[in-house]
């Protein structure tokens, strides 16, 4: 469920304001003007007492707000009416909506005043699915076990029959529960078997992924055929899943099951970040200014137009000649603020099937909608994609690693071959190799 706030109103009584009926008229009657006084006193009781309440309110409020920083933003800024809330809204007309457009979807309030509360994304829907339920879920996978713990989801794209790759993972760089206070938890999306395989391989997948889940509870499955061309729900359901149960996570990190990312570099850079918030901000809690995605961009990519090859984009699918500015899903992060923003904009856009063509397309929508936009780090110089260096360095196994030159960054790409588990865990123990050979 997505929390609701509280409506209310703002009652300002000036003292200047007249009880209806009220004679100024000053009386020659004692009774009278006693009466008066009296009234005059309660009125003013009333108005000090209302004037107390307003400001206890809004103290709670705030709270409220602190408390769902998720929703904050959006609760603050903008309303979405119920009638007004439409699916197949073509986004290729223009990306970038103009904030002050006169587009009939959405209005901008200034003010929360006696306005129509907005319909939050119900529970059900899923972009244009209708009836999305979670097949497995573990709605307490973001717990945290003390105070001071620092939640990482790490929302892990896979396939249902990836049971290599998760394992690589799981027992790798997503393995740590405590680093620096960050706990970092792999969530693994996928979708549901395909209804036309084999009845009987789709049995055994089920009981094998229901025996994982057991072990680990990390699967989550939601209610659509598992499907390239379905990456967008995939994608989206991460985002849903981060706002309905992990909202206390302090950032999240996406990826896909065949990807390195050197978690340690990560949090390191995420730590460097609040530390220089805390020094130089202690003051000016709400100029933060913290990097709100790290990112690999990809500006003015082009749509494959190859008949026949998997990432085939279809004129009508995509009939521009550009995509527009996104992140790349190899292995990005963001906020839980930034995960609502956009998630948000999946009422009013259409499906595209590349899933991070589309995030980006909704953030773009979500800068414009919201008037802001994100911070962002690149990770471009970041990210790996030779591995032949790495390659060089892990096919010896008795090779001396803290010897070796690491020659790889924070984020590599694992081609899928039978050496898949061993490449992982040769990253991973060179970056702890590196990473304990630097602490001393
Ligand atoms: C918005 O609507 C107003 C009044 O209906 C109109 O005068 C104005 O030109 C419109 N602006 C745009 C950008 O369409
Ligand atoms: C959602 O819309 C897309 C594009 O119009 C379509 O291909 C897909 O089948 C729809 N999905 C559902 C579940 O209706
Ligand atoms: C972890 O949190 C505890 C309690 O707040 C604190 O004392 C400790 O210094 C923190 N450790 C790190 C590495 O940040
Ligand atoms: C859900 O995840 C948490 C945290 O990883 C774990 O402790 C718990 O056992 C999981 N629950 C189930 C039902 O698997
Ligand atoms: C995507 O999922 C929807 C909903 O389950 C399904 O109707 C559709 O066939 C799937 N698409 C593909 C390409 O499998
Ligand atoms: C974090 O800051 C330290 C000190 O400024 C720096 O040496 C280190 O490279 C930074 N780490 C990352 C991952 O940015
Ligand atoms: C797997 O690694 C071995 C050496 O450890 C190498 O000979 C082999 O070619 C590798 N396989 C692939 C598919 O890269
Ligand atoms: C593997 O590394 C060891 C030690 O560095 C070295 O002695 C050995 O020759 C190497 N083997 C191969 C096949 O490169
Ligand atoms: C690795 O380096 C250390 C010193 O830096 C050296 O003592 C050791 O012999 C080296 N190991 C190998 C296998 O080269
Ligand atoms: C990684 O380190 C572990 C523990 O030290 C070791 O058992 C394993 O063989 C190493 N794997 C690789 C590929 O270096």
């Amino acid at each position: 469920m997505f929390p609701h706030l509280p409506v209310h109103r703002m009652v300002i009584v000036t003292a200047n304001t007249k009880l209806p009926g009220y004679s100024n008229v000053s009386s020659q009657n004692n009774l009278r003007s006693i009466g008066k006084k009296n009234l005059r006193k309660r009125f003013m009781h009333l108005v000090i007492c209302l004037l107390f309440l307003s400001l206890i309110f809004k103290f709670l409020i705030e709270i409220s707000y602190h408390e769902k920083l998720a929703v904050k933003n959006f609760h603050k800024s903008f309303r979405i009416k119920k009638h007004e809330f439409e699916q197949n809204i073509d986004p290729y007309q223009d990306h970038l909506l103009p904030a002050d457009s006169n587009s009939s979807l959405y209005s901008v309030e200034d003010e929360i005043l006696d306005v129509e509360i907005i319909d939050l994304p119900s529970e059900t829907m899923l972009l244009n699915i209708t009836h999305f339920k979670w097949i497995r879920n573990n709605e307490s996978l973001c717990q945290k076990e003390s105070l001071f713990v620092k939640i990482l989801p790490v929302l892990v794209h896979t396939a249902r029959n990836h049971f290599v790759e998760r394992q690589a993972i799981r027992n790798t760089w997503a393995s740590f529960q405590n680093y620096e206070n960050w706990s970092v938890r792999p969530v693994f999306l996928m979708g549901e078997a395909n209804p036309n395989s084999v009845p009987s391989i789709r049995q055994s997948e089920e009981e094998k992924l229901d025996h994982e889940h057991l072990i680990h509870g990390d699967i989550i499955t939601g209610s659509f055929v598992d499907a390239y061309k379905n990456l967008t729900y995939k994608h989206l359901m991460g985002y849903k899943w981060i706002l309905e149960h992990c909202q206390n996570a302090d950032f999240v990190l996406k990826t896909d099951d065949d990807m390195f990312v050197d978690i340690l570099q990560f949090i390191d850079m995420r730590n460097n970040e609040s530390r220089i918030e805390d020094s130089s901000n202690q003051l000016q809690q709400e100029e933060k200014s913290s990097v709100d995605m790290y990112c690999y961009e990809f500006k003015g990519g082009i749509p494959l137009r190859c008949k026949g090859c998997k990432w085939h984009v279809s004129l009508e699918e995509w009939p521009e000649e550009k995509f527009p500015w996104y992140c790349s899903g190899w292995a990005y992060g963001i906020t839980v603020d930034w995960i609502n923003k956009i998630y948000l904009m999946s009422y009013q856009t259409k499906y595209f099937w590349i899933d991070d063509v589309f995030i980006g397309i909704l953030m773009n929508m979500a800068i414009s909608f919201f008037k802001t936009e994100p911070s962002f780090q690149s990770l471009n110089s970041l990210y790996t994609f030779n591995n032949k260096l790495y390659l060089d360095m892990c096919a010896n196994q008795s090779n001396d690693l803290a010897n070796a030159t690491r020659s790889f960054g924070a984020v590599v790409y694992i081609a899928r071959n039978q050496n898949f588990s061993k490449e992982m865990e040769c990253l991973w123990n060179k970056t702890l190799v590196d990473k304990m050979s630097n602490s001393f």
